[in-house]
Formats: C-alpha cells, structure tokens, sequence
C-alpha cells in the first residue's frame, strides 16, 4: 500500500470502502496471528516523571497529583498474580522516574523472569544505552516507547528535552533491537497540530523499524496540560481523535505490518468503554493489556481523565476482559505471545525470514 492509498483511507468516510478495510485487517490478522488475543498485566509501577511532555497528565509541572512508587515486593506480588490470571507477559510502566535505580529494576526483572514463566515488557521512558543494556541482560524480553508523531517539529513542540539530552526516540528504538529486545513504539491519533499526512507517515515509519509491537489510540485532552488547554485547529488537514481514526489506524497498522502485535489499548477503551475493545480487536488488533496495578493506586497514573477500569480490580478486568474476548468468537491465548514471524503461521512464506524465532 502506497502512501497515497494510505492517505486516501484515512480521510475516507464511504462505508462501503471502511468495510472494505476492516475486511482486509481482520482477514490479515486471522491469517498472520490467528484468533486468540494475548493479555498482557500492565503494572503501573511509579507516576514520577520528570519530563514536561505537554499532553501527559504526569508531567512533573502537575502538582495536583499525588505520586506514588510501588514498593519491590508489591511489584512481584502483581507480577504473581498474573501468573496466576495466565496471563504471558507482564509490562512494567511508569513516568521517566529516575528516583526508581537502574540496579532496583534489573533486580524486579529478574525476580519476575526466575519465580514466573512470564514475558517482561519494560515502558520506562527514554533511557540511557547502559541501563537498557543492564535491564536486557537481567531477562526484560521487550521494550515499549512511543514516538508520538513522526513529525520532527510537532514531536519539539509537545515533549520538551530534559536537560542537554536530545529526546531521539528513533535512536532508543533502534538501540533496543540491537540489544535484542522486541520493541514496542506508537503514537497518538488527533494531537492539536497533527495532520494526515503525519499519520500516513507514522504508518510507513511504523513498517520501516519493523517493529514487533504497534499501539496507538486517541489523544485525550488533559485539561491540566498545555496541549490540553488549545483548541484543536479547525483545519480540514487536522484529523480528529476519534474511535473510527484509531480504527482505522489500527487497520492500516495490520496492513503494513501484519506480524506485529497491536493491542487494542486502554484510550480507545476510554473513549468507547462500552465496545470500543471489542471494535480494536476486530479490526486488526490481537493484544489487551489488563491493567494490574493495585487500586490504590490506579486513580493516581491519570494519564488523562477519565481512564478506562479506574475503579475495576485485577480480578474484574480479568473476567470483564474474558467476556468480551469471548463475545467477539475469540479466545484468550496461551503463552507470552512474542511476535510471529512470517514463517510460523503463513506456510506459503516459509523460510523466508532469516530472522529467528524468540
Ligand atoms: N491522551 C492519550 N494518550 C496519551 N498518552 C500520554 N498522554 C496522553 C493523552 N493525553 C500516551 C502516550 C504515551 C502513553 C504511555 O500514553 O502515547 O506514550
Ligand atoms: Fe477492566 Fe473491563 S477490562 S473492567
């Protein structure tokens, strides 16, 4: 699929071709990773961060948020219970905290990788070659950093650098595959500022890493952050952040790049909390991630407002996930669910993909 065609797909409102497209996404899905959706238990670990990005409701500046930092043992605990759930993969996220060591998460990881048979996905923030290195090297499987936008000038304009550093998430990405993890990037769909064009590039820039994991939803306004607080341009090149946007984004993501895993994540939940799930799922995405961070806490990783399963335990999210996946003709599948090469699932590309399994 040429940009053009991308293009044309994302500005389309005729029916007949979005059916035409949810088709295709859901047939690619079948046919490269099957029917059963992988889970993976998001423990939000710390809301520290020490970055400003302008949409992001833990940017150091809020100071209306009380900020927490799990301790060790509560980490392993929520870890277990995934375990327990049958979930395949852990993802241990919090804002950029540098009051959390480097030594503290190697050792976390490599608790999780000997008591569990569980997968660890880090989301960490932007970090330091040494410390990627030391995490992979404690057992971490994958990594996940989105790159927001592919355009240079919108990526300045909402994620202020910290100190000196220059914030090149292309450079993290490229850094976490030759340190052999599965690498995880997205972006947001409808920032103030974005316009097609960007997400048809984010799309070719998404199949040009290759990545193994793709998330992406709807910017949520934050009322409490700069972008927050600006009106979204009133230009027909602006795309908005809406459910049938992320729908089709998730589409064209399982077209250009159909052995990635795609969740259907969290944001587009928020923003249809009734099927907006069920929706991602079929149309193109294979992935959720439950959220099993212990509910004291859950209120206090806001994101932004109004976040799906604030007040849902593990447990509730484990069931109500079930259900849907369930209502929808799919099951729950086994395993950490690493990425499926070309040759797993799809005879007719047998060997060739010189790149190995996981
Ligand atoms: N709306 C939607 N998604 C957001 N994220 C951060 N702030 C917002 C918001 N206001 C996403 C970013 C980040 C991920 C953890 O959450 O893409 O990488
Ligand atoms: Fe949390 Fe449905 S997934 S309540």
């Amino acid at each position: 699929m040429d940009k053009n065609q991308i293009l044309d797909y994302l500005k389309t409102s005729d029916e007949a071709k979005l059916a035409q497209l949810w088709e295709k996404a859901d047939r690619l899905r079948k046919q490269y990773v099957g029917d059963g959706v992988h889970l993976r238990g998001l423990i939000e670990i710390s809301n520290y961060c020490c970055r400003s990005c302008h949409y992001c409701g833990l940017r150091r500046e809020h100071e209306d948020i009380q900020r927490y930092r799990m301790p060790d043992d509560e980490i392993i605990e929520c870890a277990q219970m995934a375990a327990e759930y049958g979930y395949g993969t852990v993802v241990i996220q919090a804002g950029e905290d540098f009051g959390i060591t480097a030594a503290r998460i190697a050792k976390i990881v490599e608790t999780i990788k000997t008591q569990t048979p569980l997968a660890v996905t880090l989301s960490l923030g932007e970090r330091g070659d040494d410390e990627l290195k030391l995490w992979r090297g404690s057992g971490a499987d994958r990594y996940l950093l989105r790159f927001e936008t592919s355009d240079p000038d919108l990526y300045k304009k909402i994620h202020p650098q910290r100190a000196q550093t220059i914030s090149d998430r292309i450079a993290i990405i490229r850094k976490l595959q030759e340190l052999g993890y599965e690498a995880g990037s997205g972006v947001m769909i409808g920032i103030p500022g974005q316009t097609y064009e960007t997400l048809a590039n984010d799309l070719l820039l998404f199949k040009e890493l290759d990545l193994d994991m793709v998330g992406v939803g709807p910017y949520i306004a934050h009322p409490d952050t700069p972008l927050g607080q600006m009106p979204l341009p009133d230009s027909p090149q602006q795309p908005r952040p809406t459910e049938l946007m992320t729908y089709k984004m998730i589409a064209l993501i399982r077209i250009l790049c159909p052995e990635a895993n795609i969740p259907s994540t969290t944001a587009l939940a928020t923003i249809n909390k009734a099927t907006g799930r069920e929706f991602g799922l079929q149309r193109g995405a294979n992935v959720v991630m439950p959220n099993m961070t212990p509910r004291k806490y859950r209120a206090l990783y806001e994101i932004y407002p109004s976040k799906a399963c604030i007040d849902e335990t593990a447990q509730q999210c484990r069931h109500c996930l079930r259900g849907r996946i369930e209502s929808i003709g799919r099951h729950i599948a086994a395993g950490p669910g690493s990425r499926t090469r070309r040759s797993k699932l799809n005879p007719s590309n047998a060997n060739t993909n010189p790149i190995p399994l996981f």
